[in-house]
Protein backbone atom coordinates (compact mmCIF):
# COMPACT_ATOMS: atom_id res chain seq x y z
CA UNK A 1 0.00 0.00 0.00
CA UNK A 2 1.50 3.42 -0.87
CA UNK A 3 1.81 5.65 2.16
CA UNK A 4 -0.46 8.75 2.34
CA UNK A 5 1.37 11.86 0.57
CA UNK A 6 4.53 9.58 -0.43
CA UNK A 7 4.54 9.65 -4.55
CA UNK A 8 7.30 8.32 -6.17
CA UNK A 9 10.39 10.37 -7.55
CA UNK A 10 11.96 11.21 -11.10
CA UNK A 11 15.23 12.90 -11.50
CA UNK A 12 15.60 14.88 -14.97
CA UNK A 13 17.77 17.19 -16.73
CA UNK A 14 17.19 20.56 -15.60
CA UNK A 15 18.97 22.57 -19.00
CA UNK A 16 20.44 20.51 -21.78
CA UNK A 17 20.03 18.25 -24.68
CA UNK A 18 17.79 15.52 -22.42
CA UNK A 19 15.83 18.26 -21.07
CA UNK A 20 13.06 18.57 -23.63
CA UNK A 21 12.01 15.26 -24.40
CA UNK A 22 12.15 13.82 -20.96
CA UNK A 23 9.21 16.53 -20.21
CA UNK A 24 7.52 15.62 -23.18
CA UNK A 25 7.77 12.11 -22.36
CA UNK A 26 6.11 12.56 -18.64
CA UNK A 27 3.52 14.97 -20.49
CA UNK A 28 2.61 12.75 -22.51
CA UNK A 29 2.07 9.53 -20.07
CA UNK A 30 -1.02 11.56 -18.89
CA UNK A 31 1.31 13.00 -15.60
CA UNK A 32 -0.23 16.47 -15.72
CA UNK A 33 2.25 18.95 -14.08
CA UNK A 34 3.33 22.54 -14.57
CA UNK A 35 6.62 24.04 -14.24
CA UNK A 36 7.32 27.33 -12.81
CA UNK A 37 10.64 28.80 -13.74
CA UNK A 38 13.27 28.58 -11.49
CA UNK A 39 11.51 25.80 -9.32
CA UNK A 40 13.34 22.25 -9.17
CA UNK A 41 10.24 20.69 -8.17
CA UNK A 42 7.00 19.64 -10.10
CA UNK A 43 4.35 17.58 -8.16
CA UNK A 44 1.69 15.64 -9.98
CA UNK A 45 -1.69 16.05 -10.29
CA UNK A 46 -3.24 12.57 -12.12
CA UNK A 47 -0.11 10.41 -10.93
CA UNK A 48 1.66 10.37 -7.38
CA UNK A 49 4.88 11.30 -9.05
CA UNK A 50 7.38 14.14 -7.99
CA UNK A 51 9.74 15.71 -10.70
CA UNK A 52 13.29 16.89 -9.94
CA UNK A 53 15.26 19.07 -12.16
CA UNK A 54 19.09 18.51 -11.96
CA UNK A 55 21.96 19.02 -13.89
CA UNK A 56 22.72 15.77 -15.89
CA UNK A 57 25.78 14.64 -13.83
CA UNK A 58 24.03 14.44 -10.40
CA UNK A 59 21.19 12.36 -11.77
CA UNK A 60 23.05 8.55 -11.29
CA UNK A 61 24.32 9.24 -7.81
CA UNK A 62 21.03 11.17 -6.74
CA UNK A 63 18.74 8.05 -7.80
CA UNK A 64 22.10 5.76 -6.41
CA UNK A 65 21.52 7.48 -2.83
CA UNK A 66 17.83 6.85 -3.09
CA UNK A 67 16.69 10.63 -3.05
CA UNK A 68 14.86 9.88 -6.24
CA UNK A 69 13.66 7.03 -7.46
CA UNK A 70 13.70 6.96 -11.25
CA UNK A 71 16.38 9.27 -13.26
CA UNK A 72 16.28 10.00 -17.33
CA UNK A 73 19.89 10.07 -17.96
CA UNK A 74 22.19 10.11 -20.78
CA UNK A 75 23.92 6.46 -20.49
CA UNK A 76 27.20 7.82 -20.22
CA UNK A 77 26.54 9.96 -17.48
CA UNK A 78 25.98 6.82 -15.76
CA UNK A 79 29.65 4.98 -17.22
CA UNK A 80 31.29 7.94 -16.02
CA UNK A 81 30.12 7.64 -12.36
CA UNK A 82 29.83 3.90 -12.03
CA UNK A 83 26.55 4.78 -9.93
CA UNK A 84 25.12 1.44 -9.11
CA UNK A 85 21.82 1.91 -10.73
CA UNK A 86 19.42 -0.14 -12.43
CA UNK A 87 18.74 0.25 -16.19
CA UNK A 88 15.38 -0.30 -16.74
CA UNK A 89 14.62 1.18 -20.50
CA UNK A 90 16.87 2.76 -23.86
CA UNK A 91 14.67 5.21 -24.66
CA UNK A 92 15.66 5.93 -27.89
CA UNK A 93 16.54 9.86 -27.83
CA UNK A 94 19.30 11.90 -27.14
CA UNK A 95 22.05 9.48 -29.26
CA UNK A 96 25.26 11.14 -29.32
CA UNK A 97 28.83 9.90 -29.32
CA UNK A 98 31.47 11.00 -26.91
CA UNK A 99 34.14 11.38 -29.12
CA UNK A 100 38.08 12.71 -28.90
CA UNK A 101 38.90 16.18 -30.94
CA UNK A 102 41.46 17.58 -32.57
CA UNK A 103 41.94 21.23 -33.68
CA UNK A 104 41.51 21.05 -37.30
CA UNK A 105 44.65 22.83 -37.98
CA UNK A 106 46.63 20.48 -35.21
CA UNK A 107 47.54 18.17 -38.58
CA UNK A 108 46.76 15.55 -35.44
CA UNK A 109 45.09 12.61 -37.28
CA UNK A 110 44.87 9.23 -34.85
CA UNK A 111 44.64 9.09 -31.23
CA UNK A 112 48.03 7.38 -31.04
CA UNK A 113 49.43 10.77 -31.88
CA UNK A 114 48.25 12.15 -28.75
CA UNK A 115 51.16 10.36 -26.62
CA UNK A 116 52.35 12.77 -24.13
CA UNK A 117 49.71 15.72 -24.91
CA UNK A 118 46.41 17.08 -23.04
CA UNK A 119 43.11 15.94 -23.25
CA UNK A 120 40.38 17.98 -21.47
CA UNK A 121 37.00 16.66 -20.66
CA UNK A 122 34.43 16.08 -18.30
CA UNK A 123 34.78 12.42 -18.80
CA UNK A 124 38.22 11.22 -16.88
CA UNK A 125 37.26 8.04 -15.90
CA UNK A 126 35.74 6.85 -18.81
CA UNK A 127 38.45 8.61 -21.25
CA UNK A 128 41.17 7.10 -18.91
CA UNK A 129 39.79 3.58 -19.68
CA UNK A 130 39.72 3.80 -22.80
CA UNK A 131 43.48 5.17 -23.13
CA UNK A 132 44.82 2.53 -21.17
CA UNK A 133 42.98 -0.36 -23.28
CA UNK A 134 45.01 1.43 -26.35
CA UNK A 135 48.00 1.24 -24.25
CA UNK A 136 48.21 4.51 -24.40
CA UNK A 137 49.89 5.88 -21.24
CA UNK A 138 51.66 9.27 -21.27
CA UNK A 139 48.57 11.36 -21.55
CA UNK A 140 47.05 14.23 -19.33
CA UNK A 141 43.91 14.21 -19.14
CA UNK A 142 42.66 17.77 -18.01
CA UNK A 143 39.11 17.51 -16.04
CA UNK A 144 36.69 20.48 -17.09
CA UNK A 145 33.08 20.74 -16.60
CA UNK A 146 31.62 22.76 -19.08
CA UNK A 147 32.71 24.30 -22.13
CA UNK A 148 35.40 21.81 -22.69
CA UNK A 149 35.53 22.76 -26.28
CA UNK A 150 36.82 26.19 -25.72
CA UNK A 151 39.97 24.91 -24.14
CA UNK A 152 42.88 24.35 -27.20
CA UNK A 153 42.00 27.50 -28.17
CA UNK A 154 42.97 28.59 -24.90
CA UNK A 155 45.81 26.50 -25.04
CA UNK A 156 44.94 24.71 -21.86
CA UNK A 157 44.67 21.49 -23.65
CA UNK A 158 45.81 19.81 -27.43
CA UNK A 159 42.49 18.04 -27.91
CA UNK A 160 38.99 17.21 -25.80
CA UNK A 161 36.85 14.50 -25.47
CA UNK A 162 33.36 15.83 -25.34
CA UNK A 163 29.86 14.60 -26.59
CA UNK A 164 29.04 15.32 -30.19
CA UNK A 165 25.14 15.10 -31.16
CA UNK A 166 24.49 17.05 -34.54
CA UNK A 167 28.20 17.98 -33.87
CA UNK A 168 27.43 21.85 -34.65
CA UNK A 169 29.18 23.00 -31.31
CA UNK A 170 32.60 21.08 -32.35
CA UNK A 171 32.39 22.86 -35.95
CA UNK A 172 31.95 26.10 -34.47
CA UNK A 173 34.89 25.54 -32.70
CA UNK A 174 37.20 23.83 -35.66
CA UNK A 175 37.46 20.81 -33.62
CA UNK A 176 37.73 17.32 -35.64
CA UNK A 177 36.50 14.51 -33.96
CA UNK A 178 38.75 11.47 -34.68
CA UNK A 179 38.01 8.60 -32.38
CA UNK A 180 34.67 7.70 -30.63
CA UNK A 181 35.13 6.33 -27.59
CA UNK A 182 31.57 5.61 -26.39
CA UNK A 183 27.94 5.97 -27.70
CA UNK A 184 25.16 6.94 -25.91
CA UNK A 185 21.41 7.69 -25.75
CA UNK A 186 18.76 8.32 -22.67
CA UNK A 187 17.72 5.94 -20.59
CA UNK A 188 15.67 4.86 -17.84
CA UNK A 189 17.00 4.23 -14.45
CA UNK A 190 15.88 3.26 -11.29
CA UNK A 191 17.30 2.75 -7.33
CA UNK A 192 17.33 -1.21 -6.82
CA UNK A 193 15.69 -0.98 -3.00
CA UNK A 194 12.73 1.10 -5.43
CA UNK A 195 12.60 -2.19 -7.12
CA UNK A 196 12.15 -4.30 -4.20
CA UNK A 197 9.46 -1.93 -2.64
CA UNK A 198 5.94 -2.70 -3.58
CA UNK A 199 4.17 0.08 -4.03
CA UNK A 200 6.89 1.71 -5.28
CA UNK A 201 7.47 -0.90 -8.07
CA UNK A 202 3.65 -1.12 -8.78
CA UNK A 203 3.86 2.47 -9.83
CA UNK A 204 7.41 1.94 -11.62
CA UNK A 205 5.59 -0.64 -13.95
CA UNK A 206 2.40 1.64 -14.56
CA UNK A 207 4.71 4.44 -15.47
CA UNK A 208 6.65 2.38 -17.72
CA UNK A 209 4.29 1.18 -19.32
CA UNK A 210 2.79 4.72 -20.73
CA UNK A 211 6.29 6.04 -21.46
CA UNK A 212 6.48 2.79 -23.68
CA UNK A 213 3.22 2.93 -25.49
CA UNK A 214 4.40 6.61 -26.04
CA UNK A 215 7.77 5.65 -27.32
CA UNK A 216 5.95 2.82 -29.81
CA UNK A 217 3.44 5.39 -31.54
CA UNK A 218 6.18 7.78 -32.01
CA UNK A 219 7.38 5.29 -33.96
CA UNK A 220 4.85 4.38 -35.70
CA UNK A 221 2.24 5.71 -38.41
CA UNK A 222 -1.66 5.19 -38.89
CA UNK A 223 -1.75 4.44 -43.03
CA UNK A 224 -4.62 4.16 -44.68
CA UNK A 225 -5.28 3.20 -48.24
CA UNK A 226 -7.74 2.70 -51.10
CA UNK A 227 -6.11 -0.19 -53.19
CA UNK A 228 -8.22 -3.07 -55.85
CA UNK A 229 -9.63 -6.31 -53.98
CA UNK A 230 -7.48 -8.67 -55.39
CA UNK A 231 -3.88 -6.93 -54.71
CA UNK A 232 -5.10 -7.68 -50.91
CA UNK A 233 -3.01 -10.87 -50.40
CA UNK A 234 0.38 -8.71 -51.76
CA UNK A 235 -0.56 -5.94 -49.81
CA UNK A 236 -0.95 -7.62 -46.74
CA UNK A 237 2.53 -9.41 -47.01
CA UNK A 238 4.15 -5.96 -47.48
CA UNK A 239 3.36 -4.21 -44.39
CA UNK A 240 4.99 -5.47 -41.53
CA UNK A 241 2.59 -3.72 -39.28
CA UNK A 242 0.55 -4.92 -36.85
CA UNK A 243 -1.08 -8.42 -36.63
CA UNK A 244 -4.01 -8.13 -39.10
CA UNK A 245 -5.16 -4.91 -41.05
CA UNK A 246 -8.41 -3.95 -41.26
CA UNK A 247 -10.05 -4.04 -44.29
CA UNK A 248 -13.24 -1.99 -45.37
CA UNK A 249 -15.88 -2.14 -48.29
CA UNK A 250 -15.67 0.76 -50.63
CA UNK A 251 -18.60 2.22 -52.75
CA UNK A 252 -17.24 1.40 -55.89
CA UNK A 253 -17.17 -2.59 -56.39
CA UNK A 254 -13.63 -3.89 -56.72
CA UNK A 255 -11.84 -1.32 -54.40
CA UNK A 256 -11.31 -1.77 -50.47
CA UNK A 257 -9.97 0.29 -47.73
CA UNK A 258 -6.94 -0.85 -46.03
CA UNK A 259 -5.90 0.02 -42.47
CA UNK A 260 -2.88 -0.63 -40.60
CA UNK A 261 0.01 1.01 -38.50
CA UNK A 262 3.69 0.70 -39.97
CA UNK A 263 6.98 1.53 -38.35
CA UNK A 264 7.83 5.09 -39.98
CA UNK A 265 11.43 3.99 -40.81
CA UNK A 266 9.92 1.49 -42.89
CA UNK A 267 6.84 3.83 -44.52
CA UNK A 268 8.92 4.85 -47.70
CA UNK A 269 10.07 1.67 -48.61
CA UNK A 270 6.48 0.35 -47.94
CA UNK A 271 4.91 3.16 -49.92
CA UNK A 272 6.41 2.49 -53.11
CA UNK A 273 5.20 -1.27 -53.02
CA UNK A 274 2.15 -0.61 -52.10
CA UNK A 275 1.89 2.03 -54.91
CA UNK A 276 3.52 -0.96 -57.73
CA UNK A 277 0.26 -3.09 -56.11
CA UNK A 278 -2.44 -0.15 -56.95
CA UNK A 279 -2.78 1.30 -53.96
CA UNK A 280 -4.18 5.22 -54.07
CA UNK A 281 -5.18 7.64 -51.92
CA UNK A 282 -2.06 6.51 -49.36
CA UNK A 283 -3.03 9.00 -46.20
CA UNK A 284 -0.57 8.82 -42.99
CA UNK A 285 -0.83 9.59 -39.75
CA UNK A 286 0.49 10.22 -36.30
CA UNK A 287 -0.66 7.73 -33.62
CA UNK A 288 -0.78 9.62 -29.96
CA UNK A 289 -0.59 6.01 -27.97
CA UNK A 290 -0.33 3.01 -28.90
CA UNK A 291 -1.46 0.41 -26.19
CA UNK A 292 -0.35 -3.35 -26.76
C1 LIG B 1 26.74 18.28 -24.79
C2 LIG B 1 28.21 18.66 -25.03
C3 LIG B 1 28.14 19.77 -26.05
C4 LIG B 1 26.85 19.49 -26.79
C5 LIG B 1 27.14 18.88 -28.13
O1 LIG B 1 26.19 18.96 -23.71
O2 LIG B 1 28.85 19.06 -23.87
O3 LIG B 1 28.09 21.02 -25.45
O4 LIG B 1 26.08 18.58 -25.99
O5 LIG B 1 25.98 18.89 -28.94
P1 LIG B 1 26.05 19.22 -30.52
O6 LIG B 1 26.97 18.23 -31.15
O7 LIG B 1 24.63 19.03 -30.98
O8 LIG B 1 26.51 20.62 -30.68
P2 LIG B 1 25.02 18.37 -22.71
O9 LIG B 1 23.67 18.71 -23.22
O10 LIG B 1 25.29 16.95 -22.41
O11 LIG B 1 25.15 19.26 -21.43
P3 LIG B 1 26.36 19.40 -20.40
O12 LIG B 1 27.60 19.03 -21.16
O13 LIG B 1 26.26 20.83 -20.00
O14 LIG B 1 26.02 18.46 -19.31
ZN1 LIG C 1 26.40 17.46 -17.96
Amino acid sequence: MKPDGNNIKIAVQKKGRLSEFSLEILKSSGVDFEIHQGRLFARCRKFPLDIIFLRDDDIPEYVQDGNSDLGIVGSNVVSETGARVVTLDALGFGRCELSIAVPGKSGLKKVEELEGKRIATSYPNILSGFLDEKGIRDVNIVEIHGSVEITPSMDVADAICDLVSTGSTMRLHELVPIETVLESEAILIANPDTLSEGWKLELVERLRFRIQSYLRARKTKYVMMNAPEESLEKIRQTLPGMKSPTVLPLAREGLIAIHTAVPEDQFWNVAEQLKEFGATDILVVPIEKLVL
